[in-house]
């Protein structure tokens, strides 16, 4: 099969369209033809420094396609299923950029009738958000239709993957929500993914504004940049809110003031999608398949999220527009 690898850690350019053979499911395991691979700023972090050791690694955790075999223990039935699939390259040689893939069963998920680029969208994204809206004292641990009615909630950086899903996510369970931008431009996507509210963090007032739409605060923040926004997010959290800080965009290290987080019971809470609580992970994928099933999931530029499709031997490209923060999705179509 086609595959993309790379040996050693470096730039987009240590990766390579190679052959490769065709891998076989082993027990609990499936192997998905794919279709499109989805590109996340994992792929390009880990490609950037970790060594893949003595074989080839194939980038890319997450994707869409087709079961074409399953090994012992699972349902033949399977064979045939569209699926998506999540953290095929955690841990594993084989990545999505490849024209087959093999994870665990339970990594390749039902998506029916649904565009493979909507598959391809969902896993790191979408399972990142679900945990940060559902890591708060007194949020729910599930997310459906009218389970965070009542709850207002800060997306820090609405036009980013995360953020999208995140305000896709909160909005299906009925919150209300705020978001920050940095330009118009994404102030529209922002809106396009349902945020009912937008302030452009580059030229208003944060706080103020978030006070005025929430007076009580916010139930909860999804933080992209806590070293940025931890004074914004100390003035805008209700008592009790978690703020979930799922990235170090902005930089490594943050400082917060004490007492006044202390006064308000704030949960800081981190979140990696990778090293969550296997039955976190296991609650994210029935809600994400809960609210595609409901149509509330989508993609492309009307969702907020504009697709950036590349073939599979151009995949570089495709990690190199990630590195440099392309606005939206970027996809591989790993069948061109
Ligand atoms: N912990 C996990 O499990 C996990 C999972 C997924 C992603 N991540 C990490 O999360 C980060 C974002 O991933 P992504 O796929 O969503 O990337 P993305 O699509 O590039 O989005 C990042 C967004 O953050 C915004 N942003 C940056 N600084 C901001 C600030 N101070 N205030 C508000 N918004 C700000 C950016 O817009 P502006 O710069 O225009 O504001 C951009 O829209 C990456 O570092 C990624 O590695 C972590």
């Amino acid at each position: 099969m086609r595959a993309i690898t790379y040996t050693e850690p470096g730039g987009p350019e240590v990766l390579q369209l190679t052959d490769q053979p065709l891998p076989e499911p082993g027990p609990g395991e499936v192997r998905v033809a794919l279709a499109v691979s989805g590109v996340n700023p994992t792929d390009w972090k880990r490609r950037s420094t970790a060594d893949p050791g003595d074989a080839p690694q194939t980038p890319n955790q997450d994707g869409a396609g087709t079961v074409d075999a399953v090994g012992e223990g699972v349902d033949p039935a399977r064979v045939g299923e569209r699926v998506w699939v999540w953290e095929a390259a955690w841990e594993r040689r084989l990545g999505t950029a490849a024209e087959h893939t093999v994870v665990r069963a339970e990594q390749a998920v039902p998506l029916g009738d649904h565009p493979f680029e909507l598959g391809a969208a969902l896993g790191i994204p979408f399972m990142t958000a679900h945990r940060c809206l559902t890591v708060a004292e007194h949020l729910p641990r599930r997310l459906e239709p009218g389970s965070l009615t009542g709850r207002t909630v800060l997306v820090q950086g609405g036009a980013g993957a995360v953020g999208n899903a995140a305000i896709q996510l909160a909005r299906w369970a009925g919150a209300v929500v705020v978001t920050t931008v940095s330009s118009p431009e994404k102030a529209a996507l922002a809106r396009a993914a349902g945020a009912q509210h937008v302030v452009d963090y580059t030229r208003e007032d944060v706080a103020a504004r978030v006070r005025e739409i929430a007076p009580d605060g916010v139930q909860a923040v999804v933080e992209v940049s806590i070293r940025a926004n931890a004074e914004v997010d100390t003035k805008v959290v209700a008592q009790h809110a978690s703020i979930a800080i799922y990235a170090d965009d902005g930089g490594p290290e943050f400082s917060a003031p004490t007492r006044a987080f202390m006064a308000l019971n704030t949960r800081f809470q981190f979140v990696l999608v990778y090293t969550a609580p296997a039955e976190a992970k296991a609650q994210a994928v029935a809600d994400i398949t809960s609210a595609l099933a409901a149509g509330a999931i989508r993609v492309g530029e009307d969702a907020g999220l504009p697709l950036h499709t590349y073939p599979l031997a151009e995949t570089a490209a495709a990690h190199r527009a990630v590195q440099d923060a392309a606005v939206g999705k970027v996809l591989v179509d790993v069948t061109a």
